[in-house]
């Protein structure tokens, strides 16, 4: 039988309630497929870090590197641990570690969620740059703490890093409906976001079956609001991409069901999966989170795994439980109850 070997790290707060719930409908639909999903679990968090110093340990990179794909919860507990600390120690290192340059979060309306919009439709990727640009960690402080203090976060674009996140872009609107938007700034950051549409401007030229548009972030933040419709593939920077994902998780009912897969396209690293929320401390112990983001991640991992059927019925069997109302009202039904319509959806 085939056996994939997948890193469990659920994390701090309801990254483990959440990671928990994925992880028991993945096994679901492991076992109806025919094939094995073996787990190590990982117990790197805030927690970790009290007891540690470290969010994980020295060679945890190296540990991670022989598994198939990782499972992530949440990292993230602020009030032990400042979110610049434990960010820094797990996720984000690990995004950088393995390549994992194409972060892909989709966002659309599960039949019976309804969203804040009057749109009723739309189903927009996006496509978010995920080891440089703003989040390169190049910059520092001097004279901290006095009234001469300097603090500098330069942002790092590489024309690898733009040229390969872009024209994953170009790829992901070719195999959908052919429409790229590509997020931009070049009114006002003339260095990075002039390059990033030179560099859009070139690939254009490889995708003539690809209509892409420049949009200036501030107006497609604006557009995935009024007209969500229009859009088909997003691809964006670091930042841009982190903050127009948020509003891509609101438009489609909540944080609770915004999905993501941090993916090394070259396959010379694991993949992570994760949901797009974090580990939600103030309702961490009540047994409400909804693990529909997680279980949606998980089925991302599947397809890239090549499970492309299995994943199709995870996809289905969350489709099925919200269409009968499970999981669509935030804090109304438990964590344990969504699971289980889910996995009885499976079966
Ligand atoms: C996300 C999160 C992270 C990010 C944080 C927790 C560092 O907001 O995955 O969107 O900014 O990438
Ligand atoms: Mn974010």
């Amino acid at each position: 039988m085939k056996s994939y070997s997948i890193a469990l790290i659920p994390g701090d707060g309801i990254g483990r309630d959440v990671t928990a719930a994925a992880w028991s409908v993945l096994q679901t639909a492991a076992n109806h497929a025919g094939f094995a999903l073996a787990e190590t679990e990982f117990p790197w968090s805030c927690k970790f870090y009290k007891d540690t110093g470290r969010m994980m340990p020295d060679n945890g990179i190296e540990t991670l590197r022989g598994f198939d794909a990782i499972l992530l919860g949440a990292v993230g507990w602020p009030v032990e641990v400042p979110d610049s600390v434990s960010l820094h120690g797990l996720l984000l290192p690990i995004r950088k570690a393995f390549v994992q340059y194409a972060n892909i979060r989709p966002h659309r309306l599960l039949p019976g969620v309804t969203g804040p919009l009057r749109a009723e439709s739309f189903d927009i990727l996006c496509i978010r740059e995920n080891t440089e640009g703003e989040y390169s960690g190049a910059g520092g402080r001097v004279h901290q703490g006095t009234l001469d203090e300097v603090a500098v976060e330069t942002s790092i674009f590489t024309r690898a890093g733009v040229e390969r996140i872009l024209r994953f872009g170009f790829e992901q609107a070719r195999a959908r409906h052919g429409r790229l938007a590509s997020v931009t700034k070049s009114n006002a950051q003339k260095y990075s976001m002039v390059f990033w549409d030179e560099i859009t401007r070139k690939l254009a030229a490889d995708y003539p079956d690809v209509t892409v548009t420049r949009y200036h972030v501030d107006a497609l933040a604006a557009r995935m609001i009024m007209a969500p419709e229009t859009l088909d593939v997003v691809v964006a920077s670091n930042l841009f991409g982190d903050i127009l994902t948020d509003i891509g998780a609101a438009i489609q009912g909540g944080l609770g069901y915004a999905a993501s897969a941090n993916i090394n396209p070259d396959r010379s690293a694991p993949s992570m999966f994760e949901p797009v929320h974090g580990s939600a401390p103030d309702i961490a112990h009540l047994g409400i989170a909804n693990p529909i983001a997680t279980i949606w991640s998980g089925a991302m991992m599947l397809e890239h795994l090549g499970e492309t059927a299995a994943a199709g019925r995870v996809m289905k069997a969350i489709e099925a439980t919200t269409a009968r109302g499970i999981g669509t009202i935030p804090g109304k039904d438990r964590t344990e109850t969504i699971t289980a319509a889910v996995n009885a959806a499976l079966t």
